[in-house]
């Protein structure tokens, strides 16, 4: 049986039990959350990218319960019976008694393609009832029932937890005070067999945004793209939470910078919150047509051009330049520029949106005034849906989007986690996150200099809101300044921190969690040795080799080079080198033994 991987002896800091006492047939582990095959925000993130290594512990015993929805489930599971007998006979007798059809089902991970696709974690969909009742349940926090016909174990686990245990946020202290272990969340992290693929997966996917800009900014590209930078903000709409609120306010500050130093840098900032809309906005889908016209105009002038130049050199001439354009293909130019010309400013959103007048992030860029000015050197657009490959709009995934941009901006006040910035690491984007965030605490407790990383990790729980807005404002400025090999170095650093974010070491923290509770509510079975978890204490990712040991200020954490840019391929791989004699060295405690 699977479940007797749990008689794990020999990884230090995990508690031990003796084999022969432990009932692993009869152990069973259910996972209650309403976010199962249910996205909402990061919980489902959670869920979804820990089931392999879950799966891989527990087999057929383990159980995620969540909400039946029909369209999650012809999307997301694999029907099938059920393979454990207590279970059956479970939802046997609960549709004897009148429950809603049980139904239990292969979880199937999307979008998952590191860990191999399909995930055969079951899960278990019941009636809202019962999932309801189970919560009430899990709720009171770690006991024990005793059943009539068996033992009940909860522990509730603090999913949404902050990195560091020093009580960092609310929810976090209070789990701690009564759960004692803190799961930091994780992320099943991809990892290419050539070390620039991920850069050359921003090269590609920041084409695909560009090409969204160009129709967005019709008639008014009189910024160069090769020097617009892609900024974005995402999650779940919580304007002061999420920190919306300061990110607008930093980016008047930063137009104001931008613009009183000359800057030739362009910033694109996209808002990616979902709101309630009314579909696109015509203006929006007007630009995007507009670019597509200009694009096959442009083919088929470059097609007729090409065949007369072909023509003229099998001849044996040079075609006059001044004749390769007939009458009829200049006048379709014309025509096709004048269609660019444009009354009104390029839109601030991409929707209709249902509360237009309203709207915090409207009102708010109303207030400030950043209208997509051609003068402004930021330029706003809030997409007020998450992102789809489906989209007739901006056709990507989330992944494929974050890959694109320049940085992530989250800015948060309350973020128990906050996946967002965590996933920006794994793809080698930098990212803003805070000092009230799990993940910005737990990168300023492991990692020595997170700024030389591409980890901006903002004060917002020792200063006033003003001197956040101007450190984030600062940070902003200072990464607009980063020549483009700067910025390339910087990815590689980023992208190098997600070993710490990998499920196969922070899995650890849930394989304690659930240990501790069993060795509780049974002492005479499971015996605890060392209570404390994985021991991660202490430890500090070190700065990188190139960067001064003791920098002044955020400009000396970033990437020291010559301001020359594109001359990046064979720097690019002295730099690679260097990242793996820092890999090389680095000890760390997550990586001293694989589960
Ligand atoms: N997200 C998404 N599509 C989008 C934007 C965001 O799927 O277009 C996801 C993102 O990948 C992340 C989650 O939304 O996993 C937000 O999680 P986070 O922990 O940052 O915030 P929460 O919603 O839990 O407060
Ligand atoms: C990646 C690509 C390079 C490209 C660069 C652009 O590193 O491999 O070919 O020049 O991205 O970086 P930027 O920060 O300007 O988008």
């Amino acid at each position: 049986l699977r479940g007797r991987s749990l008689s794990v002896t020999s990884l230090s800091g995990l508690p031990r039990w003796e084999v022969e006492e432990l009932p692993v047939e009869e152990l069973l582990l259910f996972e209650v959350a309403w976010e199962v095959t249910n996205r909402v925000g990061g919980i489902y993130t959670v869920i979804q990218t820990k089931a392999k290594t879950t799966a891989d512990e527990w087999g057929d015993n383990y159980f995620l319960i969540g909400p039946y929805f029909e369209h999650n489930m012809k999307t997301q599971v694999e029907q099938c019976e059920p393979v454990n007998d207590a279970v059956r006979r479970a939802v046997d007798a609960m549709n004897k008694h009148g429950c809603q059809e049980m139904i239990k089902l292969r979880f199937e991970v999307l979008q998952n393609s590191a860990t191999g696709g399909v995930i055969s974690a079951n899960i278990f969909s019941p009636s809202s009832h019962l999932l309801l009742s189970a919560h009430k349940l899990a709720l009171p926090g770690s006991s024990t029932r005793n059943c009539k016909h068996c033992n009940l174990v909860f522990f509730r686990l603090a999913v949404e937890s902050c990195g560091g245990s020093d009580g960092n946020c609310e929810i976090s202290e209070h789990f701690v005070a009564q759960e004692d272990v803190v799961t930091p969340n994780g992320l099943n992290v991809k990892k290419f067999s050539a070390v620039h693929e991920f850069q050359n997966l921003h090269a590609m996917y920041k084409a695909r945004i560009q090409d969204f800009v160009r129709g967005h900014f019709y008639g008014h590209l009189d910024f160069d793209l090769e020097k617009t930078l892609f900024l974005f903000i995402a999650g779940r709409y919580e304007f002061s939470n999420k920190g919306a609120d300061i990110f607008l306010e930093s980016l008047s500050r930063l137009n104001f910078l931008l613009r009183m130093h000359k800057s030739d840098v362009t910033v694109v900032v996209f808002f990616i919150m979902p709101a309630k809309t009314n579909n696109f906005n015509v203006e929006t889908l007007k630009g995007q047509a507009v670019r597509k016209q200009l694009w096959d105009i442009a083919h088929s002038v470059k097609e007729k051009f090409g065949k007369k130049l072909y023509d003229a050199l099998l001849r044996g001439e040079i075609p006059d330049m001044n004749n390769v354009l007939d009458r009829d293909d200049l006048t379709i130019m014309k025509r096709a520029i004048f269609s660019t010309q444009r009354q009104s400013l390029p839109p601030v959103t991409t929707h209709n949106m249902i509360d237009d007048s309203t709207d915090p992030i409207l009102s708010t860029i109303r207030r400030i005034g950043l209208f997509n000015n051609r003068t402004d050197r930021v330029k706003v657009i809030l997409h007020p849906e998450f992102l789809s490959s489906t989209s007739p709009l901006l056709p990507m995934d989330y992944e494929e989007f974050v890959r694109g941009c320049h940085l992530g901006v989250f800015p948060s006040y309350y973020e128990p986690w906050g996946y967002t910035p965590a996933e920006c690491t794994v793809m080698g984007i930098p990212s803003v996150t805070t000092n009230l965030s799990g993940f910005g605490c737990f990168m300023q407790e492991h990692v020595a200099d997170p700024t030389a990383y591409g980890i901006y990790i903002v004060d917002r729980r020792f200063r006033s809101p003003d001197d956040s807005c101007n450190q984030l404002t600062q940070f902003l400025y200072g990464f607009c300044k980063q020549s483009r090999r700067q910025r390339i170095i910087q990815r590689n650093r980023t992208e190098r921190l997600s070993d710490l974010l990998d499920w196969r070491y922070l899995g650890r923290y849930y394989q304690h969690a659930r240990h501790l509770t069993l060795s509780r509510a049974f002492p005479d079975k499971f015996h605890v040795e060392l209570t404390s978890p994985p021991t991660t204490e202490g430890f500090k990712y070190p700065r990188p080799s190139s960067v001064p040991p003791s920098p002044s200020g955020s400009q000396a954490s970033s990437p020291q080079s010559s301001d020359v840019e594109d001359e990046v391929e064979d720097e690019r791989y002295d730099e690679e080198k260097e990242a793996e004699k820092d890999r090389l060295n680095i000890k760390s405690p997550f990586a001293l033994s694989h589960v």
